[in-house]
């Protein structure tokens, strides 16, 4: 593209894109005119279905988190599907069976959940520990059986559980390991990206995360025959793409699904990875500012707890998960009413007690009406704000502080 097409469509992407400053979003758009025309390219030659830029962008990912493999699917919950279903795969050494036990958190997204149901798998619910937001050692050890035979581990906003812990767990009994790290791409135990630590890693490009496509995802492993077993679900069974010397072209050697991503994704998706560092940092750093600007004010008086990084981690951020303190809790309802009538938009952790859930209820998941008090306490005092990934200004950072340090006045 010469420099006038590209002045011509920058034209354009200032014309059609909208900018609204009298809100804090929860999402900054992150979008770059580089993003755009990339995507832009691939449609203007007519390559819309995945080809050479999605498997630029599988490499280069897998590059950046240091994995073997990495294989682009339409979603973070196509790749948790794929890591279950390759488990309980005929393909698969030692698959597993029908109704084997998966701890998962009970703090966790719908679809790190579902495709523990939907390959056949009993999930088991494990308490969080409040002060990570992530899977409790202590709570995994208490109710680990012979029956769990893999761990979901659900790295929460950027943070993990201790990982060294987690892996020694599933490494003295012989189990699998799932990591979706949809929420965390980007951060690193003890120098090791998250998703690395397990037998599958997920990961999702949707719009409010660390790097967007915007809509996408991505697996990764290490060893090749999961490889070879993901890429043929992703694609309807078939081999194409995996087996080079096979004469027959229409080869359908496992079960499938149709899980492709689309070539204007990886487009955008490989151009955003560039930036995958600098938007960390800068949303460490605006994290930092906020948090400072609130404690260091007048009218700081507690009113919240923040959560902290786990030792040994470089956490990459999703949001600024805040938890009200116990005077201030009655207040919840209102006060993020208020937010989100007045500058800043707010969300739940995750979806918060996920126990709590209609659909936990119509598959009958909790019939002895367990309960996770920590999982609980995150969902009656947490909410979360964006974190974005412009360095943040002096008028946007004295409006958080005003309108937050509120609740006092409710
Ligand atoms: C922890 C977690 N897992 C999975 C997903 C699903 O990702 P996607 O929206 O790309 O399907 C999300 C989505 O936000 C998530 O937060």
């Amino acid at each position: 593209m010469n420099l006038k097409e590209k002045k011509f469509i920058e034209k354009l992407i200032s014309k059609y894109s909208k900018s609204d400053k009298q809100k804090y979003f929860l999402t900054p758009d992150s979008f770059s005119n580089e993003d755009i025309i990339a995507g832009a390219k691939t449609l203007l030659k007519k390559q819309i279905t995945m080809s050479v830029l999605t498997k630029k962008f599988e490499k280069e990912f897998a590059r950046y988190v240091g994995a073997k493999y990495a294989l682009m699917v339409n979603s973070g919950s196509s790749a948790n599907l794929l890591a279950f279903f390759a488990l309980i795969n005929p393909m698969k050494n030692k698959k597993l069976k029908y109704g084997d036990e998966c701890l998962i958190p009970s703090l966790c997204w719908s679809t790190s959940l579902w495709p523990i149901v939907q390959s056949g798998l009993k999930p088991k619910f494990i308490d969080i520990d409040k002060k990570t937001l992530n899977i409790s050692i202590e709570q995994i050890k208490k109710k680990i059986t012979k029956k769990t035979k893999v761990i979901m581990a659900v790295h929460v906003l950027g943070n993990s559980t201790n990982m060294d812990e987690l892996k020694k767990i599933t490494k003295n009994r012989k189990i699998y390991l799932i990591e979706d790290t949809c929420e965390s791409l980007g951060s690193r135990y003890k120098k090791k990206y998250l998703g690395t630590f397990g037998d599958f890693g997920t990961y999702s490009f949707y719009y409010s995360h660390q790097i967007t496509s915007g809509e996408g995802g991505m697996i990764v492993c290490n060893d090749k025959k999961n490889y070879e077993i993901i890429h043929s679900l992703r694609a309807h069974g078939w081999d194409r793409g995996i087996k080079k010397n096979s004469n027959k072209k229409f080869n359908f050697i496992n079960s499938g699904f149709n899980l492709r991503p689309s070539e204007i994704s990886a487009a955008i998706g490989c151009s955003q990875l560039k930036r995958l560092n600098r938007f960390k940092k800068t949303r460490s750093i605006n994290r930092m500012k906020i948090i400072n600007k609130l404690k260091k004010s007048k009218k700081w008086s507690n009113q919240f707890t923040f959560i902290d990084s786990i030792k040994n981690l470089d956490p990459s951020w999703f949001g600024l998960p805040i938890l009200i303190n116990k005077p201030y809790l009655k207040k919840k309802k209102r006060f993020l009413k208020y937010l989100n009538d007045n500058f800043i938009e707010t969300r739940p952790i995750i979806s918060g007690n996920f126990l709590n859930q209609p659909s936990i209820k119509l598959y009958k998941l909790n019939r002895n009406k367990e309960n996770f008090p920590q999982s609980q306490e995150i969902e009656d005092r947490g909410f979360f704000i964006g974190i974005h990934v412009n360095p943040i200004n002096k008028e946007t950072l004295n409006n958080l502080e005003k309108k937050l340090l509120k609740i006092d006045e409710i």
